[in-house]
């Protein structure tokens, strides 16, 4: 049955029992509004684990200023009894003060991977990001942390930060899922009204056209001209990038020589949209 903590120290206790006893622990990351996105990852963590530990925190720290922190869905019962049902063993929803305390002035700031893409139009985004996961890892102090592919770039600057910060955990990706028509499951979908949502799975169409493209071997330019005509006519406004990317540094790529990745981010209406693929 599903535990619940808002302090770190009787959740560390019990994560500590867990491990003591030969328990593989789990840690999954969410800011709630949770969906089957999410559950994928909590299916996962069971099937990586014996123990599953569900964090729900909205990061004020990762949110700019005139993004949707305040407006950021919230509905942390239908979350736990989403968790519940899921089989998590606990679930931690730590306060804003818990996390941020007065004085609190230490953030972690990743280079390379966190430049372009995301890290060009959200400043400070992922700098919030790298330190709140920091923190969990920390507080929670899991065997394992899962991420989804969904936020590719955001899974490369957790993979960097505890690399460089030696912590003691490992991370894995799960692949993004989908609805029927292609569209990744978000939170933000919510916002879509009946036609930016019969619009919004052109996004991963062409992703995909794209990586099918270098996949055959044709150069990202051509393609990624047409791309952006292709989203334009969809009514994507602004696409704010689309571009070919080095699947582990992230470092910009003519021609899929490597194992690369197609990301894009563009609004629909007020909705940002961000996607990816893999090419091949
Ligand atoms: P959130 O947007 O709630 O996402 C929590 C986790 O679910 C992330 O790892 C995200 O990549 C994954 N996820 C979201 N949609 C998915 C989908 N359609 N398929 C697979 N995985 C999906 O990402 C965050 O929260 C925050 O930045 C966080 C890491 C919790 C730090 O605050």
């Amino acid at each position: 049955s599903l535990s619940r903590f808002t302090a770190v120290t009787p959740l560390r206790a019990t994560v500590a029992a867990w491990r003591g006893a030969g328990d593989r622990v789990v840690l999954v990351p969410t800011m709630g509004a949770l969906h089957a996105g999410h559950l994928t990852l909590m299916a996962r963590a069971k099937a990586l684990g014996e123990r599953v530990v569900a964090s729900i925190f909205v990061n004020p720290t990762q949110f700019g200023p005139t993004e949707d922190f305040s407006q950021y869905p919230r509905d942390t019962e239908a979350d736990l009894r989403l968790l519940a049902e899921a089989g998590v063993d606990a679930a931690y929803l730590p306060e804003v003060s818990e996390m941020y305390p007065a004085h609190f002035s230490t953030r972690i700031e990743v280079g390379g991977v966190t430049e372009g893409l995301c890290g060009a139009y959200r400043p400070g985004h992922f700098s919030g990001v790298a330190t709140v996961v920091t923190k969990l890892l920390n507080q929670v102090q899991p065997d394992l942390a899962l991420f989804g592919e969904k936020d590719f770039q955001q899974l490369l600057v957790i993979r960097r930060a505890v690399r460089d910060l030696d912590l003691p955990v490992e991370i894995q990706g799960v692949p993004t899922l989908r609805e029927a028509d292609g569209l990744a499951l978000s939170s933000r979908n919510r916002y879509l009204d009946a036609e930016a949502r019969a619009r919004a799975p052109r996004l991963h169409a062409v992703l995909s056209d794209i990586a099918a493209g270098l996949a055959d071997g044709a150069e990202a330019g051509p393609l990624l001209k047409q791309g952006r005509a292709e989203l334009a006519a969809a009514g994507f406004d602004p696409v704010q990038y689309l571009e070919v990317r080095d699947a582990e540094t992230l470092a910009p790529m003519e021609r899929a020589t490597r194992p690369a990745r197609v990301l894009a981010a563009a609004y629909l209406g007020r909705t940002r949209l961000i996607d990816n693929v893999p090419v091949g």
